[in-house]
């Protein structure tokens, strides 16, 4: 293929405008260099370190299923094409053994690598560049600390533009800000270790707040529900929806401070179980917490100020009388008539599930087409049956009429589900 000029002149102006961006971004957030001070021994680093990085959850993004700990691989589909986690275990050749400090907290901070080349934000250094610059260096004596693993990061397959990675400068200087944590004075310790944790370490927005075409989260309405894509029970990959979090109605508000904590802390409350990408949230990171981080986490998430969703179109009577028959058939028996639940046969339905409730129905109907994945070790089984997979049972038109009818049942508001929507994750 030969190359215009007007395509030349639109791939020059193109470079022109990725080196003003990496020189704004440059410019605005310079990196550091040299050690950082600290005061504490090495082995209070490890430990301190070891707690950090699973507040942080690096592991569950950096250890493959059935792979060595650390050593990457794990694919993240986005809708520009598939990454891969790279090792970070610390082997010199293959993973971050020969890393400085500083090369370490550049890469935390501003998402670069020693050589220079930007990373890509499914790595989400947007929430990590708040952590404080002495908990990411015991997060780096810890990690130093594991056993190396020799594993080649896998070759990412990704679409161009995004294929190139100096064009993540571009992407930097329109939507990333990099810089610590900023405490904020008029609220008390607690809240502020809330947000630390929430915000900086456990990256909860990178899920639940909705991204623009680009892929940047957008601020204005973080934590009011993003997509995700993820494996369902069955092992394929599917997307789900990380429901509003927020203090609405059909978030947050719903649950006591102490509903938000038992949750964190144990996959459970009163109303439900975790049984999607939660599971590996919960067991891996927010359930070895202390409780009291756990207390100021559901202090600073029960305080996020409330974003509206789209209450959706009112079901028609005629959908809403086949739901019910197909809940009744299929579903009443474990969830009761009334969708209240019973402890040993299947949570409540009727009010509290913001999975239910929430605007994008991809969560709730993966839990019906492939059945809840049940969080596993080291969580005792609670249900005296697993639920079924209805995608071998119920049509398009079926799951559509009974998510619609839970969804306009009993306490619930939250508007019709297509067959479309569920023929999109089955
Ligand atoms: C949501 C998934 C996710 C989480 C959580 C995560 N990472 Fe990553 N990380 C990635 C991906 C994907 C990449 C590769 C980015 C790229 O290729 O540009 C990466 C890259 C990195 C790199 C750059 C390595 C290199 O070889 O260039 C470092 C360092 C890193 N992560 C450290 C951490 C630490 C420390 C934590 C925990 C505090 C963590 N990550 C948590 C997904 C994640
Ligand atoms: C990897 C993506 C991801 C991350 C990170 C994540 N979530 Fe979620 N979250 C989801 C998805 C998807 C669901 C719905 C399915 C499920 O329960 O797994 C969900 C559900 C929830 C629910 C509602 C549960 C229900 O059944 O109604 C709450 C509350 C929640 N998340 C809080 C948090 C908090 C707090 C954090 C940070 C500590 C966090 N999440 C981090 C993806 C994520
Ligand atoms: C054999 C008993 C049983 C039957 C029948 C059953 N379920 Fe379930 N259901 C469960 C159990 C148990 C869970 C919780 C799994 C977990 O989270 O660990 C569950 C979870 C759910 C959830 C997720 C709730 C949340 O917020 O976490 C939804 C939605 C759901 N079921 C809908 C249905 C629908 C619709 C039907 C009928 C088509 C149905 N169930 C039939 C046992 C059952």
């Amino acid at each position: 293929m030969s190359i215009s000029f007007r395509q030349l002149a639109i791939l020059a102006v193109g470079l022109l405008f990725v080196l003003a961006a990496a020189l704004i971004f440059f410019n605005s957030s310079p990196l550091g260099s040299g050690p950082i001070a600290t005061a504490a021994s090495q082995a209070e680093l490890i430990a301190r370190g070891k707690y950090l990085a699973t507040a942080g959850n690096c592991a569950s993004c950096h250890t493959a299923e059935r792979g060595e700990f650390m050593a990457g691989g794990l694919p993240f589909d986005t809708p520009f094409g598939t990454l891969y986690s790279t090792n970070i275990s610390p082997d010199s050749e293959t993973g971050i053994g020969a890393w400085s400090q500083r090369g370490f907290l550049n890469a935390m901070r501003h998402g670069v690598r020693p050589t220079g080349e930007h990373l890509y934000p499914a790595f989400p250094y947007t929430a990590f560049t708040k952590i404080k610059d002495e908990d990411v260096l015991a997060i780096y004596v810890y990690l130093q600390s594991i056993p190396p693993v020799t594993q080649t990061p896998f070759e990412n397959s990704l679409s161009f533009p995004f294929s190139v990675r100096p064009l993540m400068g571009f992407w930097k200087a329109m939507y990333f800000n990099a810089g610590e944590f900023e405490v904020i004075a008029s609220q008390t310790d607690e809240w502020n270790r809330g947000a630390y944790l929430v915000d900086a370490l456990a990256h909860c927005s990178a899920c639940h707040s909705p991204r623009n075409l680009l892929g940047a989260e957008k601020t204005q309405l973080a934590m009011s529900g993003g997509e995700y894509i993820d494996q369902v029970n069955s092992e394929a990959r599917r997307p789900w929806a990380a429901p509003n979090i927020t203090a609405t109605q059909r978030g947050l508000a719903l649950w006591s401070h102490k509903d938000v904590k038992d949750y964190l802390k144990t996959a459970r409350n009163d109303f439900l179980e975790s049984y999607g990408p939660m599971n590996e949230v919960i067991i891996n990171s927010t359930s070895h917490l202390t409780q009291s981080d756990v207390n100021a986490m559901a202090t600073y998430l029960k305080d996020l100020p409330a974003i509206d969703e789209s209450a959706g179109s009112a079901p028609t009577a005629l959908l809403m009388g086949r739901g019910r028959t197909v809940y009744n058939l299929h579903c009443g028996t474990c969830h009761l008539p009334t969708g209240e639940g019973d402890p040993k046969m299947a949570p409540k339905l009727n009010a509290g599930s913001l999975v239910v409730q929430s605007e994008n129905p991809a969560s709730m109907i993966n839990a019906i087409l492939f059945s809840p994945k049940t969080p596993g070790p080291p969580l005792l089984p609670k249900w005296r049956h697993p639920m079924e997979e209805f995608r071998y049972l119920l049509d398009d038109n079926e799951v559509a009429a009974v998510t619609t009818f839970i969804r306009n049942s009993w306490r619930n508001s939250a508007g019709t589900v297509t067959p479309e929507q569920v023929a999109r994750q089955r």
